[in-house]
């Protein structure tokens, strides 16, 4: 089956409303002439503050070729959770993708499996797509345990999930010695961590999930990396930390993975 490919750009805790706006501008001016049939989907995770800013821009594009994404989203519908967002806030601002599970949130805000398999059945529920991180540290990757903690990881994300929501979501294997250290993972090992990661969602949901669903890489994606990363057989795609913050390099990813 043919997996329609994704460049998508986290933009983590940077820009302000203006700087989003200005840097969104920037990203269209780029693409906004490019054959819409060849181009992957673009999306853009811009921080909560910036969602509205950089919506009223993405619709007056008009052609829906950039979608925007959430960098996160709390499980309970509402109630007394100080500083978290609900999906439907959410829904405000036409979200497609949540991002989940990133190796940051887990790290320094203690978010765990069972967190980001709550979030993901939230997220599938309200027919947004989630885009569920994963990935291991130096050490792990060292002791050769990186195989059995990406299947923890992904087992536990996708609890519960029928397989037509495991068919449409979307996962990111970002080692996370890879990322914001300009070391990027060798393209034919992440090909073999995603073909795992694969064969892990067909154990745990079916062949056909396992087939459609899309597996991105993240770490130190540039636009030297992403010509080799998508001519692996099972790169779907590519989750953009610090190349995705100036519009030429971002463009310059998504005319890398552009098809044909
Ligand atoms: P970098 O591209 O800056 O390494 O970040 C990757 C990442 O964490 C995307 O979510």
């Amino acid at each position: 089956m043919a997996r329609k490919p994704i460049i998508a750009g986290n933009w983590k805790m940077h820009n302000n409303s203006a700087q989003s706006k200005e840097l969104i501008k920037g990203i269209r001016a780029n693409v906004d002439s490019l054959d819409i049939a060849k181009l992957p989907e673009i999306v853009v995770a811009p921080v909560f503050t910036s969602l509205y800013a950089v919506n009223e821009e993405i619709c007056h594009c008009g052609c829906g070729r950039i979608k925007l994404a959430a960098q996160n989203v709390y499980f309970e519908p509402k109630g007394a959770f100080t500083g978290e967002i609900s999906i439907d806030m959410l829904k405000d601002f036409e979200t497609s993708y949540i991002i989940i599970g990133h190796s940051e949130r887990r790290q320094y805000f203690g978010e765990t499996d069972e967190m980001i398999n709550k979030k993901a059945k939230v997220i599938l529920d309200n027919g947004i797509i989630p885009i569920i991180c994963c990935g291991e540290t130096l050490e792990q990757r060292e002791q050769g345990v990186t195989d059995a903690h990406i299947e923890k990881q992904i087992t536990e994300a996708l609890k519960g999930l029928s397989t037509e929501e495991v068919a449409k979501s979307v996962i990111a294997y970002e080692p996370i010695w890879a990322i914001g250290t300009g070391k990027t993972c060798d393209s034919t090992e992440a090909n073999r961590v995603i073909k795992h990661i694969r064969s892990v969602v067909e154990k745990v949901s079916s062949a056909a999930a396992a087939d459609a669903i899309r597996i991105l890489y993240g770490g130190s994606v540039k636009p030297e990396t992403i010509k080799e990363q998508m001519a692996q057989s099972d790169i779907d795609g590519a989750l953009v930390g610090g190349a995705s913050l100036k519009a030429d390099s971002f463009a310059d990813i998504v005319k890398g993975a552009m098809i044909g």
